[in-house]
């Protein structure tokens, strides 16, 4: 490892060259691997690919060709089995119906569907025809949805009549006429039926099934650029709204290839199951992506892991016999939670291999998932990486290196990460300081989606010549990285990523509000929990009502997942003299304040911001 390390990131164009030669197939092999303007990357120039094509077509020639692609298990308990053969004819005739409503090449094409394996299918048939899709996660309000299709310009939206969540159907189609009404551009909305609830279509819906039954199970690839974009996927940064982080072809996918490869050490007779829902990028990367680029088969499941009761998991598990398990801290607290009991009901003998990701995971959790789920026998990877990095960054390889619970590990090839300090200069070892990557890397961002300013300011500016990650991190004598978490303005909740200006600027549409100020406090079970601070206008009363009518208002304006666990209202915010608001203060008085039940009442948390200057000035 450390040779190859120190090689790759020596001399990257070599390592990468070869890499991107023996992994990928390619229509015609690139010239040059890297050209390199801080900071903007171009990958494989001179390559052309398609990315479903790597990940169908070339597995067609040999024994993977009626191998199972894709296990799905619905909610209901429906299993169906795509293997390689029948997910390439399934996503070109999607692929067909898609050309048949006018999508061309560069087209934006928004996918709001359940973890069902259209979705998977649609994000093939849009990287075979050369469509950039920007997939959004169900749990996403109407509005979010509105505001993503309108940023990215889609003209078309593939959705579902519903998905089974919890026992309920998520009503999508019911989401999407909301956005669609608000967006003039989009010309045509495909609707799967997969719960049947919903009867009459409107006038721009089509069925998914009659456009695409009917068609060609043949769809020649397009010879893609190896910088032609892949994909648009929004996430939450420290300002304004989320951004669409650019993913282009070549390099995103040798870098989803590769890690899906070494860091989960797969063998051809392996399931794979990640139970990240396709709209984070750890679905896009290894759900679909490297798992198929790789021949694997994958394993998809639509719903809660306590539907119909809390050992659902471990009964899949046991079911199909999943050999490779990479799921998120917070499912693990839940699991730990809910009891031992749940899990030892099941064999699961069948796996091998664990993998944890999304947030730190905590070294009491991470000592249970290995001794009661992987039996003491299997290796966990902690995989750090982000939306922005396509792929892992800091992980163990199994087999290679020595685990430590609770330290993320160490750089993957070709990364070359550092802490360092507010200066930009590498911090001793065990030192805490702002994790940073020093050079490009193939699946990294491209960019902002119609923000070129905000990439090189977000990301590049922070440190010189370096992308911040907006984590922090400290490194142990023996070169491991422990990632302690976000240090700017977003949060980390369950796993997913919510910025705190987002949070707030939902509270201010409400009425009420005059201003809001919403930072994290640590939680056992989700990580971090989001607070909110909320000042009132002239006459309005705080109270109950208005405490739940601010909930349901974030939950409207971004989604469920955002809605505060506290409202605090105050009488008015701390702010410094020049008239900043106190966050670290916020974030402490939150931490610390034990407050029970509702806080009704208003607090004025001017007079502690006066204390503590004062104590600070004395100080
Ligand atoms: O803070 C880090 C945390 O999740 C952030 C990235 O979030 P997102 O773009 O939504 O991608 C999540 C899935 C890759 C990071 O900045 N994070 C992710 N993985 C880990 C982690 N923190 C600690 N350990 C990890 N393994």
């Amino acid at each position: 490892y450390k040779s190859m390390h120190r090689e790759s990131v020596q001399n990257p164009k070599k390592f990468w060259g070869n890499m991107a030669k023996q992994e990928l197939a390619w229509f015609q092999e690139p010239k040059k691997v890297l050209e390199w303007k801080v900071p903007f990357a171009k990958w494989f120039g001179g390559g052309r690919l398609n990315l479903s094509h790597n990940c169908l077509d070339r597995h067609l020639d040999g024994p993977r060709r009626h191998k199972a692609a894709i296990v799905f298990e619905g909610e209901p308990g429906d299993v169906r089995v795509l293997t390689y053969q029948q997910l390439h004819d399934e996503v070109c005739r999607f692929a067909h119906a898609l050309k048949g409503e006018g999508v061309k090449k560069g087209d934006r094409v928004m996918i709001y569907l359940p973890m069902v394996p259209e979705a998977a299918i649609a994000m093939l048939a849009c990287a075979r025809i050369g469509a950039v899709h920007s997939v959004v996660f169900g749990g996403f309000s109407a509005e979010a949805l509105k505001d993503r299709i309108h940023d990215c310009g889609a003209k078309l939206v593939i959705t579902a009549d519903g998905g089974y969540r919890r026992g309920q159907v998520v009503n999508l189609k019911k989401n999407v006429d909301a956005a669609v009404a608000a967006s003039p551009d989009v010309r045509r909305v495909i609707v799967l039926k997969r719960t049947g609830t919903v009867e009459k279509l409107n006038e721009i819906d089509r069925w998914w099934h009659e456009i695409t039954d009917h068609q060609s199970p043949d769809f020649p690839p397009e010879k893609l650029e190896s910088e032609d974009p892949l994909f648009i996927l929004y996430t939450s940064g420290s300002t304004g709204k989320p951004k669409g982080i650019l993913h282009t072809t070549a390099g995103y996918l040798l870098g989803a290839h590769l890690t899906t490869k070494w860091v989960f050490d797969l063998k051809e007779t392996d399931l794979f199951w990640c139970t990240a829902d396709v709209g984070w990028v750890t679905g896009h990367s290894y759900t679909v992506y490297g798992a198929l680029s790789n021949g694997a088969t994958t394993l998809m499941y639509e719903g809660a892991p306590n539907q119909p009761e809390p050992d659902r998991f471990w009964r899949i598990i046991a079911k199909h016999r999943v050999s490779i398990f990479y799921t998120a801290p917070t499912a693990i607290r839940a699991f730990i939670r809910w009891g031992d009991q749940w899990v030892e009901k099941h064999d699961l003998s069948s796996l091998r291999l664990l993998g944890s990701v999304g947030e730190p995971i905590n070294p009491e959790a991470w000592l249970w998932y290995h001794r009661v789920v992987g039996g003491g026998r299997c290796p966990i990877v902690d995989t750090w990486w982000q939306t922005e990095t396509g792929s892992h960054l800091l992980t163990t390889l199994p087999g290679i290196h020595v685990m430590k619970p609770g330290l993320a590990g160490v750089p993957f090839f070709g990364a070359d990460l550092a802490v360092v300090d507010e200066k930009g200069k590498p911090v001793k070892d065990g030192v805490q300081g702002k994790l940073v990557i020093r050079k490009p890397w193939p699946s990294m961002l491209r960019g902002v989606y119609g923000d070129p300013d905000r990439y090189q300011k977000q990301y590049w500016s922070e440190v010189p010549g370096a992308y911040f990650t907006g984590d922090g991190a400290k490194r142990d004598k023996d070169g491991y990285f422990r990632v302690i978490g976000r240090i700017d303005d977003v949060l980390n909740v369950s796993g997913h990523r919510l910025g705190t200006a987002e949070v707030e600027s939902a509270l201010v549409t409400h009425p009420a509000v005059a201003e809001a100020a919403v930072v994290g406090r640590p939680d056992d079970l989700k990580g971090q929990a989001v607070v909110a601070f909320v000042t009132l206008k002239t006459g309005q009363k705080a109270g109950n009502d208005l405490m739940a009518a601010l909930r349901e208002q974030v939950s409207k304006e971004i989604g469920p997942i955002a809605k505060p666990d506290q409202i605090r209202f105050a009488e008015a915010l701390p702010k410094t003299r020049s008239g900043k608001i106190m966050r670290r203060l916020l974030k402490e008085i939150a931490a610390g304040g034990a407050v029970k039940g509702d806080v009704t009442t208003l607090e004025d948390l001017n007079v502690i911001a006066s204390l503590q200057s004062s104590s600070s000035e004395e100080g």
